[in-house]
């Protein structure tokens, strides 16, 4: 993970930077640091600890200027989090340099530069960089060829940006299995993980392939390929003001992001068309891969591998396709057998999830009928190298924890139910019945939301708990693990999820008092079993949460606390019950007094393996 961003310009560029950082410190948030070349030509560094808000209480203390600087947010891997961690690494007060990524050889380099006379003072795995650097340049290279060089023997993943103090007007930048933008001013140049790091000083960028190399100063800017040649790459333009990152008038971006939800999902269905899913709203080419489609593989990680999970039962149930669905790490190791006649489909809000891109990357050649990949971000790696691509438009999501994200991907594996159902007997009228499904969807949500004031009365009985068990059957056990996630994630409280029918084959063991049990209960077939469950928590002395719809026939008596839901059509449940246990995350999350954007240890975008 890792944010990086870079400028050189005319222009003091220390602003830009920490607003950068300011941006980016969804990638991490351990650390963070910042190196500009001063008006002398001498390096002038902070580091410290912690958050941006460190980095720039460090600034404001004692400022350091200059036109040409980099910076760094951290999610640490290789050291623990610490200033001498922390970002610019310095070779010889001469070179600096920020990366992201792992450096897979670093300790053979390691011994290799001690027995040349440098010694690393960080624990990292990026500070070999930055010597060996210094190495080939003490030797005669220029920045640019010590750059290619010393990528040539590094093993991993890497998104580096490097500046020489010797030549303070230039910064060189490589990319390899991490991304980086580089942002085009005027009479200025920049570098990021992502193009909203540098959206306040440019709408206009440049997507670095795998293996370019970039040498840029205010006013010039040349990208090289892997083979060293000089390449033309497109600069596209990126509209500005669609998306907004202020906070607005709510108190965390998670809240924000939960109440955006009827919009974005509104939005990402609207890419459809109102009456019938268009096959071309997942890419050119969509119409004959469908056609041909036998079998659905989902690849993904975190919440979006919950909502390949409920698209498996919206596959199998609705459109009679067999589906299988695998986490991105295992997938991409596993001997796998597929059909060939299968769709690989990879689900991600960031499209940049390194696991994810490696499982798209190592499909074998014609292992599958084409790739699909559900993405949330435009121009990102997945959406660059799949067949196919349906976008996702929930808007920026910044909270860590994915909420928007996620509904708006069931939105998006919906539609692709659709699609692939009416090839496959569908009825007309079932189709009908779902797509005016996905239209009445948003005045569901926004009624979920609105129970938000009843939720956070729920919530304040799990702020001393110390475990919680989260129940459901059928498609809403993705659900459940998807509750169980959320709350784990922001409110450090562990929790597991159980399709209920397997109550009784372990977890009953721990149901006691002190373990809240949630339940996910709309009406369906499965209720009568699922109550038959909770029975048996019940009888035990568990505190049953029940979200459940009046249909349902709960009650709220000791022991049961209900939170009534909206009745709606089945398959939209995942999506409603989904909201209501993003609020409940939420306001435990609150109570407790965690970091609910940036919840310790996690990142939003994990481009490291
Ligand atoms: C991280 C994030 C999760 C996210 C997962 C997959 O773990 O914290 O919220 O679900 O990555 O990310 P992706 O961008 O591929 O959906």
């Amino acid at each position: 993970m890792c944010g990086i961003v870079a400028a050189v310009a005319r222009r003091e560029v220390s602003e830009i930077l920490l607003e950068g950082l300011r941006r980016l410190e969804y990638r991490g948030y351990d650390s963070a640091g910042m190196a500009l070349v001063d008006n002398e030509g001498q390096l002038q560094l902070h580091k410290v600890q912690g958050k941006v808000a460190r980095l720039e209480e460090a600034q404001a203390l004692d400022p350091i200027l200059g036109c040409t600087g980099l910076a760094h947010t951290r999610w640490a891997t290789h050291g623990p989090p610490a200033a001498v961690n922390a970002h610019p690494h310095v070779s010889h007060e001469r070179i600096a340099l920020v990366h992201n990524g792992i450096i897979e050889n670093h300790e053979e380099l390691r011994e290799e530069l001690a027995a040349a006379g440098y010694a690393c003072v960080s624990a990292t795995d990026s500070e070999v960089v930055a010597h060996l650097l210094h190495r080939a340049m003490a030797a005669g290279d220029s920045l640019f060829d010590a750059l290619r060089g010393v990528v040539a023997r590094l093993r991993g993943a890497y998104a580096i940006a490097a500046a020489d103090k010797e030549d303070p007007h230039t910064i060189v930048a490589a990319r390899e299995g991490s991304p980086l933008v580089v942002g085009v001013g005027i009479g200025e140049n920049f570098l990021a993980s992502d193009t909203l790091a540098l959206r306040q000083v440019t709408d206009r960028f440049i997507y670095l392939e795998e293996g370019d190399l970039v040498t840029m100063t205010a006013a010039s800017l040349t990208v090289c390929d892997a083979a060293g040649e000089s390449v033309e790459r497109p600069v596209k333009r990126v509209a500005t003001g669609i998306e907004t990152v202020d906070l607005g008038a709510y108190e965390h971006y998670m809240l924000k992001e939960i109440h955006e939800q009827p919009q974005a999902l509104a939005a990402t269905f609207s890419s459809g068309d109102g009456h019938r899913i268009r096959d071309a709203v997942f890419g050119d080419g969509a119409a004959a891969a469908f056609d041909s489609t036998r079998c659905v593989q989902i690849v993904a990680c975190g919440t979006s591998y919950h909502a390949g999970l409920v698209a498996r039962y919206w596959l199998e149930e609705l459109a009679g396709i067999p589906c299988q669905v695998e986490v991105a790490s295992e997938f991409r190791y596993r001997r796998r057998v597929a059909h060939r006649d299968t769709l690989l489909v990879t689900v991600s809000q960031s499209g940049e999830t390194a696991d994810t891109l490696a499982a798209l990357r190592h499909a074998g050649a014609g292992e599958f009928l084409a790739s699909l990949a559900i993405a949330n971000v435009d121009n990102s790696s997945l959406v660059r190298e799949s067949d196919l691509v349906f976008l996702t438009r929930a808007g920026t999501e910044i909270g860590v924890a994915s909420t928007k994200a996620f509904t708006t991907q069931l939105v998006a594996l919906l539609m692709l139910t659709i699609a692939l159902g009416r090839r496959n007997g569908m009825a007309e009228s079932q189709q009908q019945a779902l797509i005016d499904g996905l239209h009445a969807l948003p005045e569901l949500v926004a009624r979920v939301v609105a129970l938000d004031s009843a939720i956070e009365e729920l919530a304040g009985a799990f702020i001393h708990k110390h475990h919680a068990l989260f129940l459901g059957r059928g498609v809403e056990y993705p659900i459940a693990l998807e509750g169980a996630l959320k709350l784990k994630e922001i409110s450090y409280i562990h929790a597991e999820a159980y399709p209920a029918g397997e109550l009784k084959h372990g977890p009953l063991a721990l149901v006691d008092a002190d373990m809240p049990v949630v339940a996910v209960a709309p009406t369906d077939e499965l209720l009568d079993k699922l109550k038959s469950n909770l029975e048996e928590v019940r009888s035990r002395g568990g505190e049953l949460y029940v979200f459940a719809d009046g249909d349902a026939g709960f009650s709220a008596a000791p022991g049961l606390h209900l939170l009534p839901m909206p009745h709606a059509p089945e398959v939209l449940n995942p999506i409603l019950y989904t909201v209501a246990l993003q609020l409940l995350a939420y306001h435990v999350a609150v109570q407790k007094g965690t970091d609910v954007d940036k919840p310790r240890n996690l990142a939003k975008s994990v481009t490291v393996e």
